[in-house]
């Protein structure tokens, strides 16, 4: 079954209480949490403050993706919020095999992320040191957007390389994964779905997500 992780991002902020009693309610695994600079992505969202808050408002497990440049500077600070893994973008970390020792000697899960050009081979070196890998199937920045179709074909890239060296790492998919597209993305070998739009715009969230979770 499907790890699912709706991205609070898509959230409505006036009503975060009930969003968040709304997952809590469901058959959701993980609470995605989208933090952004202005640097790394084209866009500013939230940081630790609201981390803190989500982690009193549920005992799910929080995911918490960092689009922000010198991840190396706050990865105590969301330790201290509240967060179970903090995910580094490759192209953020010039020393990425330090930010992952950090965080998890943190007492954290750590995963990476690629942007939609870069390669799931750069990763074969420190595959084994990490728990997730998270492909991003849009250009990081903004909910709503159009997968990208050919991150199937990097999810079966990555598949391989985990299965060749029999790693537990999870596959995240983060961006546009719709009800449509799901079954085609966990086919490839995806674990984690991300989903904002598709959870929170949808007429009834808890049904959205309870259908994810079949597939
Ligand atoms: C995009 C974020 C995603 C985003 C996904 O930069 O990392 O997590 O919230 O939103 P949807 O599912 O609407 O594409
Ligand atoms: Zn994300």
């Amino acid at each position: 079954m499907p790890i699912i992780a709706p991205s609070l991002l898509a959230a409505n902020f006036l009503q975060l209480q009930q969003e968040c009693d709304m997952l809590n309610a469901s058959e959701a695994d993980w609470f995605h949490l989208d933090v952004m600079d202005g640097r790394f992505v084209p866009n500013i969202s939230f940081g630790p403050m609201l981390i803190e808050f989500f982690r009193k408002a549920t005992s799910k497990f929080c995911d918490v993706h960092l689009m922000i440049e010198e991840p190396g500077n706050y990865a105590e600070l969301f330790k201290k919020s509240g967060a179970d893994m903090l995910t580094v973008h490759l192209e953020a970390c010039p020393h990425l095999h330090r930010n992952i020792q950090q965080i998890k000697s943190l007492g954290m899960q750590c995963g990476v992320a690629l942007n939609p050009h870069t390669p799931v081979d750069l990763l074969k070196d420190i595959l084994a040191d990490i728990d997730m890998v998270c492909l991003m199937s849009v250009n990081p920045g903004f909910g709503g957007q159009s997968f990208i179709p050919y991150t199937l074909n990097k999810i079966k890239q990555l598949r391989a390389m985990i299965d060749e060296h029999a790693l537990k790492v999870k596959i995240e998919i983060d961006g546009g994964v719709t009800l449509a597209n799901a079954a085609t993305i966990l086919a490839a070998g995806a674990d984690v779905l991300v989903a904002g739009n598709t959870v929170f715009k949808s007429p009834d969230p808890i049904k959205t997500i309870a259908a994810l979770k079949a597939l």
